[in-house]
């Protein structure tokens, strides 16, 4: 393998040093000036100006947005009430997958979901705390709770706040103390920091240890999500391979979900699957998506062996998909209300709280997961992705407006599915629409 620094391959740029101090308009300077973008490239991260003052406040040296698509995905039956999804992802099929598997099911009752209180941990962890400190801090709820009353204040007013207080000592001899919070439609972790630092003094007085850090953990083990749907084996014999019966189809679909249990390398792949849908949402409703996907890995492997987050049955007659999974995802605070994308996903999904929100979440990651499975064990993946991969083809090839779609249509009806054909099939497309 060969390595080198990034600063020895003459064609990237460098920034001035005092580039992280310059104001927006200064370091939008900077850069357009450093790097040769094209007109395209440039107008792409430009978002409005509006925009440009929110995105400086949200994070360092911003500098413009990335324009992820937005799509919605339709059809989705959750708990009897119709959902429009938004979905911000770059890749194809994800929310055609989601919408297929919506409808495959919303004929016998849709989705039914539900989820957890909002309980999120804070983690306070001490060292060189003896066997009677540890005593002691298990038996200091009551002042816990009396040292958070003021932090939590206003999570408290709204139905949530403090719960419970576990101690545990690791195999290093760190002591860890975990403040259980339920932060109702936050993500909470603001509060969950503000929480755990405001009682360091408070355990380490208790403990005789020092505290080493206090931050919140993004288990959330306890804040979970669930979905299932179960539908007759007919309702999937519409769209098999011929000769395969729905029947079939199911079984396969169990079979997978069994190999997703037991071989963690399937397991990976099926939950990014699971994952497409879950951190689309999140990103649209601008939600950490970080987060939601670090909780779900840990939760995968919480008996010790990772494992698929979903898993499908059949008795013959039905079959039956479920998932229970972590899903931290907030209806106020952070991003969430503070940027207009994310209020606006927020109105398209009726504006859900935070528990509602997760179970929506739960229902899409089946979803996503049900139409890839199904794709998998049937047709296979590729049929799907090919459409996609002709429309790309066609926009590369110079095609734009209703073009793209046509020229996409020959394509994949050609033989060779690729730029020189499409340039070729746009050529004859124009020539047969200009007499
Ligand atoms: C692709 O983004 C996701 C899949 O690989 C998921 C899966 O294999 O289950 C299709």
């Amino acid at each position: 393998m060969r390595y080198f620094r990034l600063m020895d391959e003459p064609r990237i740029g460098r920034l001035p040093a005092s580039f992280r101090k310059l104001d927006m308009g200064k370091r939008r300077d900077a850069l357009r000036n450093t790097f040769a973008f094209s007109d395209d490239e440039w107008s792409s991260i430009s978002c409005a100006p509006e925009l440009l003052e929110l995105v400086d406040v949200m994070v360092e040296t911003a500098v413009g947005c990335v324009p992820l698509p937005l799509g919605i995905a339709q059809g989705f039956l959750i708990d009897g009430i119709e959902v429009s999804v938004p979905m911000a992802v770059e890749e194809p099929s994800v929310i055609t997958a989601a919408s297929y598997a919506a409808s495959l099911v919303r004929a016998d009752g849709g989705f039914t979901t539900w989820a957890s209180d909002p309980l999120m941990t804070a983690q306070v962890f001490l060292e060189a705390v003896t066997a009677h400190g540890e005593q002691a801090l298990s038996q200091c709820e009551a002042d816990v709770r009396q040292a958070l009353a003021g932090p939590l204040e206003s999570l408290s007013r709204r139905g949530g706040g403090y719960r419970a207080l576990h101690v545990a000592r690791l195999p290093s001899g760190v002591v860890t103390v975990d403040l259980v919070i339920d932060v109702r439609d936050a993500m909470g972790a603001n509060r969950l920091n503000t929480a755990a630092e405001s009682v360091r003094p408070l355990l380490e007085r208790v403990s005789g240890g020092r505290v080493v850090m206090a931050i919140l953990s993004n288990a959330a083990s306890q804040r979970l999500a669930g979905a299932r749907f179960t539908i007759p084996v007919e309702r999937l014999e519409h769209a098999l391979p011929e000769g395969m019966s729905g029947q079939e189809a199911a079984r396969r679909v169990a079979v997978a979900s069994n190999i997703a249990q037991e071989d963690p390398a399937r397991a990976v792949t099926h939950n990014k699957g699971i994952m497409n849908g879950i951190a689309s949402l999140a990103l649209a409703t601008m939600n950490d998506t970080r987060a939601v996907e670090a909780a779900a890995h840990l939760w995968a492997v919480r008996d010790g062996h990772y494992r698929g987050l979903s898993r499908y049955n059949t008795d013959g007659r039905t079959l039956t998909g479920e998932i229970e999974l972590p899903v931290a995802l907030a209806t106020v605070g952070g991003s969430i209300d503070f940027h207009p994308a994310g209020r606006a996903c927020k109105r398209i999904l009726g504006n859900p709280d935070a528990r509602h929100l997760s179970r929506i979440a739960a229902a899409v990651g089946l979803a996503q997961n049900f139409a890839a499975v199904l794709a998998l064990v049937t047709h296979g993946i590729q049929k799907g992705h090919m459409r996609y991969h002709a429309a790309r083809l066609a926009y590369l090839a110079g095609a734009r407006g209703a073009e793209v779609r046509r020229l996409a249509q020959e394509l994949s009806a050609s033989d060779h599915m690729d730029a020189a054909s499409a340039g070729t099939l746009l050529e004859s497309l124009r020539d047969r629409k200009d007499p």
